[in-house]
C-alpha cells in the first residue's frame, strides 16, 4: 500500500457547541513534516479546529482522515495512540502529579520498553523539570508548567503535534525554549499545526500558513506568501507586532 499523500485532511468540517457554529465548511490538507501556522483572532476557532482534530469535541459533519483513515468518529484516546498529541491552550498539565509522573502518563502510548529512556531524554532537555521532578505540577511556576507540557510532546513524539499557544505569557527566553524544542521536533520529522501569538515567528518556522476568521478558512499558502496585507486584513492590529 501506498502511503497517503496528506497526514491529515480536514474536509467540509462543521462544529457547533449546541446551536453555535464553532467551525463552518473547512477545508485543509497537511502534508508528512509539515509545519502550518494556524493564525486567527481571539474566537476565530483556532483551538476548537485542534480540539476536534484531537477528539475533544465532536464533528457536527464533514470528515477527518488521519493517514488514510477516516478517524471523525475515533475516541481521543485512540487519536493518541495514533499519534496525536494536542498541547492545549494553559496548561495542560495535570498539577496534582509530579513532574515525573505527569510524563509517565504522557508516555503511556509508547512500549512499555521504551518509556523511560523517552522521559530521561525529555528531562535532560529541560534541566529546570529534572531539579523538580518529584514535584507537583500545580507547584511549578506558569512558565515551568508551559515546558512540562512541551516535554510530554519530546516523551512521546507524536506524528502530529498541535501546539496551542505555547509560548503565551512566557518571557522572551522561554519564548526561544518554545521555538528550539518544536525546531528540534520538527527535525525529528513530527508534523506540527502552531497556534501561535507571535504571528511573525510562527510564520518564520511554519512551511504552511492558514488564517481562521468566524470559524472560515480566510487564507492559505505558503507562509513566506503571508504578506502584512493578509495579516491585518484577518488578524488587525495584532499583526503589527511579534
Ligand atoms: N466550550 C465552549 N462552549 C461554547 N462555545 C465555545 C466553547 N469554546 C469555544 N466556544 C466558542 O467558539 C468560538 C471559537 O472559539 P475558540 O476557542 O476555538 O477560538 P480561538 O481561535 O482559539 O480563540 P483564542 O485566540 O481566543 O484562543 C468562539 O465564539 C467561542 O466563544
Ligand atoms: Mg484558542
Amino acid at each position: 500500500m501506498t502511503s497517503p499523500q496528506y497526514l491529515l485532511s480536514v474536509k467540509d468540517l462543521e462544529v457547533r457547541y449546541g446551536p453555535a457554529l464553532a467551525i463552518n465548511n473547512l477545508t485543509l490538507e497537511v502534508k508528512p513534516g509539515e509545519v502550518i501556522a494556524l493564525l486567527g483572532s481571539n474566537g476565530a476557532g483556532k483551538s476548537t479546529l485542534a480540539r476536534t482534530i484531537s477528539g475533544l469535541v465532536p464533528v457536527a459533519s464533514g470528515s477527518i482522515t488521519f493517514e488514510g483513515h477516516d478517524i471523525s468518529k475515533r475516541a481521543a484516546y485512540h487519536r493518541r495512540l495514533d499519534g496525536i498529541l494536542y498541547l492545549p491552550e494553559g496548561r495542560g498539565v495535570f498539577p496534582g502529579l509530579s513532574v515525573t509522573e505527569n510524563l509517565r502518563l504522557a508516555s503511556n502510548t509508547l512500549a512499555r520498553s521504551k518509556r523511560k529512556a523517552a522521559i530521561d531524554e525529555a528531562m535532560t532537555v529541560f534541566p529546570n523539570l529534572a531539579a523538580r521532578r518529584s514535584t507537583k505540577a500545580g507547584m511549578l511556576s506558569g512558565g515551568e508548567q508551559q515546558m512540562l507540557s512541551l516535554a510530554r510532546a519530546l516523551t512521546v513524539g507524536p506524528k502530529l503535534l498541535i501546539a496551542d499557544e505555547m509560548s503565551l505569557g512566557l518571557a522572551p527566553k522561554l519564548v526561544d525554549t518554545v521555538f528550539e524544542t518544536l525546531n528540534h521536533l520538527k527535525s525529528t520529522g513530527v508534523t506540527i499545526i502552531l497556534i501561535e501569538q507571535f504571528i511573525h515567528r510562527a510564520l518564520a518556522f511554519a512551511d504552511q500558513c492558514v488564517v481562521m476568521s468566524r470559524g472560515n478558512l480566510a487564507w492559505q499558502g505558503p507562509a513566506a506568501g503571508a504578506h502584512q496585507e493578509v495579516l491585518t486584513r484577518y488578524l488587525g492590529e495584532s499583526a503589527m507586532v511579534g
